[in-house]
């Protein structure tokens, strides 16, 4: 019911939102100028909040009653079924506003994809539809968002709302609406925060916080990356794809239903564990949903001459180091062959002229802000001084 809601607010901003990129922000703070398009706003935006945190309590008490064998199935598959979607519905809503956070998140997003081994490149492509957030990127969002997600959710909502009117009395459908009125709650007391216009320098970056609902995610990107750098995909992508397609098939596989409620306390323990060790060791990196968005200054550009002479040697022996600390899986290097998850690095002598910073990157990248490079704090100081000329070399 609350996707029904959610449905008719977003079909409602749809009518005032403008999606030509150098107008969709402003349109965006037209409705908030508006007394009660702003209401349908925070709706809107509180409420697919809302759909996330329920979705997942929905999923924990079913698998805790061990509800998810084949005679529960459309019960089962519509509670899992809106927790991804409730995702899918977030993560590609975020850019619409078009804010300096939106459109960074987009290219972090988008950087993560390019991550996985062989199709990384097209996931990039397909998602971004040019090598920064462009027209394109914001059009294939919306598309995804307003045409896709609705689909989708069309084809679970009528099974799952057969199955539950077999269960639910007339005062349970009541119980339903109650989310509804909590996001109206939630909508008349926050503000949903909108943070400012993106400029041109925020279109190929994703130097930002991630937003909170892909903590478990990025945890676990953070976690496999620290394993090897170019393992970070196995995180953010495989695991929880795998998690979604066995959750999925649970009815499948357990035909007849006995009790299965071991079997789903089990797995809550595991999701609980999980996401206790995330919220610890990565909960203060996100961006969570009541915050204002971050803003960034435009980067300082800076001219050739003030850099410093380079050494030779040293940067040589910081190549070997690029080289061996799989630098080239994400970034190629002018024409130089490889990855593409982050930035090409041709020039970055340029605009970061500084060792300082550079060392800075490598050791803490998240202290810029860029959460989607893995740490190489491993490295001694004389290493990353060496990696950190190379870099500056790259003119
Ligand atoms: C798992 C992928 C990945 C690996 C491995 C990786 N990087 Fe990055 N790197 C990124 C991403 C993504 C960014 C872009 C951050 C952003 O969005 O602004 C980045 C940014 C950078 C930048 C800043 C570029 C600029 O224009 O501001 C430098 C320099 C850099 N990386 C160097 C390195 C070096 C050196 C290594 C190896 C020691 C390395 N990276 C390994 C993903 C990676």
């Amino acid at each position: 019911m609350l996707f029904g809601a959610l449905a008719i607010s977003g079909v409602t901003l749809g009518t005032r939102y403008n999606s030509a990129i150098e107008s969709a922000h402003d349109s965006v703070v037209a409705i908030k100028a508006d007394s009660i398009f702003s209401l349908v706003r925070d709706f809107h935006y509180f409420g697919s909040g809302l759909i996330l945190v329920l979705g997942v309590i929905n999923v924990t008490l079913l698998l805790w009653r061990g509800r998810f064998s084949r005679d529960d199935r459309w019960l089962w598959w519509g509670a899992v079924g809106t927790v991804s979607l409730g995702l899918f519905f977030q993560m590609t809503g975020n850019l619409l506003p078009m804010s300096q956070h939106d459109a960074r998140t987009a290219f972090a997003e988008a950087g993560i994809g390019a991550q996985a081994p062989l199709i990384g490149s097209a996931i990039r492509d397909l998602a971004l539809g040019g090598d920064s957030v462009n027209q394109a990127t914001l059009d294939r969002w919306y598309f995804a968002h307003r045409i896709v997600g609705p689909i989708l959710l069309l084809l679970i909502a009528f099974p799952c709302i057969r199955a539950l009117h077999k269960e639910l009395t007339a005062r349970g459908w009541l119980y339903a609406a109650v989310p509804i009125v909590g996001a109206m709650v939630l909508a008349f007391m926050f503000d949903g925060p909108l943070g400012v216009s993106a400029q041109e320098s925020d279109l190929s970056t994703g130097a930002t916080r991630p937003m909170w609902y892909v903590l478990p995610m990025h945890a676990m990107l953070s976690y496999f990356s620290g394993l090897n750098p170019s393992l970070g995909w196995i995180g953010s992508m495989l695991i929880p794809k795998l998690a979604l397609l066995g959750l999925l098939s649970l009815p499948i596989i357990l035909k007849k239903s006995p009790s299965y409620a071991w079997l789903g306390r089990v797995m809550v323990f595991i999701g609980f564990t999980l996401l206790t060790l995330s919220i610890v060791g990565h909960g203060d990196k996100v961006q969570p949903p009541l915050a204002a968005e971050p803003s960034f200054e435009t980067p300082l550009t800076t001219t050739e001459s003030t850099a410093e002479e380079v050494d030779g040697n040293l940067a040589a022996a910081g190549r070997k180091l690029f080289e061996q600390n799989q630098c080239l899986s994400c970034h190629a290097v002018g024409n130089e062959a490889g990855g593409t998850a982050g930035p090409n690095l041709e020039g970055v002598g340029n605009r970061r002229p500084e060792a300082g910073w550079f060392i800075r990157l490598l050791r803490d990248p998240e202290s810029l802000g860029i959460s989607t490079m893995p740490s190489y704090s491993k490295l001694t100081e004389s290493e990353l001084r060496a990696l950190a000329e190379y870099l500056r070399s790259l003119r």
